[in-house]
């Protein structure tokens, strides 16, 4: 494997990517960045303060003011708002809405996208999000673009619901997945599309380990 190298995994909602991409970068022994916690915690700190998610003008005026780090422990990434640990805060249901709606304001996606370079930079990183490969890291070793059909990913969705004691119908959780992927593939800024040179990797009918060992020798190829 190259010295330093970076891999971008990007894809819609529920394709699996921070599962995958979390055992990629552990076998590999490379820093994992999950990127959408970073637009979840930005949402979060919306809704606490009361500003109108809807509002791209009222999101944009506050892009400089949240205070986001992330910090890992013993290994497992943490996402911290003004010091507070919010990393179980930004799995509720409203957090996602909230994250899709600010992620569609530029000022903000600029400001995602500065962090994310900074705290990559230096290290080798497995990255997972919607603009990993088109934006932050343009030159990436290696991009992969993970997917599964929309039914797919709210069957996964729902038993993983199932299993947190929080169970949701099939119907709500699949038009769920269907609106934010028209959210995040319809946004004027940074819309998620596969970059050209990414690699496609449908996984409706892979498991885990079949996603991270197909991962693994794409990574292998590329770093060569
Ligand atoms: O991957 P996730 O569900 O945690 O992402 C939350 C939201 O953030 C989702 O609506 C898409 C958005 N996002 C983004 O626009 N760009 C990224 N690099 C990562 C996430």
């Amino acid at each position: 494997m190259q010295k330093i190298f970076s891999i971008a995994i990007d894809g819609p909602a529920g394709a699996g990517k921070s599962t995958v991409a979390k055992a990629l970068a552990r076998e590999l022994g490379a820093m994992y960045l999950d990127t959408g916690a970073m637009y979840r915690a930005f949402g979060l700190a919306m809704l606490r303060a009361g500003v109108d998610v809807n509002s791209m003008s009222a999101v944009a005026a506050r892009a400089d003011d949240v205070d986001i780090t992330v910090e890992y422990v013993d290994g497992v990434q943490h996402i911290y708002l003004a010091g507070e640990d919010v990393t179980t805060a930004i799995r509720e249901p409203a957090v996602s809405g909230a994250a899709s709606s600010v992620s569609a304001v530029p000022e903000v996606r600029a400001r995602m996208v500065a962090l994310q370079r900074r705290i990559a930079e230096g290290h080798s990183v497995v990255m997972d999000g919607r603009d990993i490969g088109t934006a932050v890291l343009p030159n990436a070793t290696l991009k992969v673009y993970l997917t599964a059909s929309a039914k797919e990913r709210a069957r996964r969705r729902c038993n993983e619901l199932a299993e947190k004691g929080t169970p949701q119908p099939y119907e709500q959780v699949l038009e769920e997945i269907i609106e934010r992927d028209w959210r995040d593939t319809h946004r004027a800024a940074s819309p998620l599309r596969p970059a050209e040179d990414a690699r496609p990797l449908d996984t409706s009918h892979m498991n885990q380990d079949e996603v991270v060992a197909a991962l693994r020798r794409m990574a292998q190829e590329a770093c060569r």
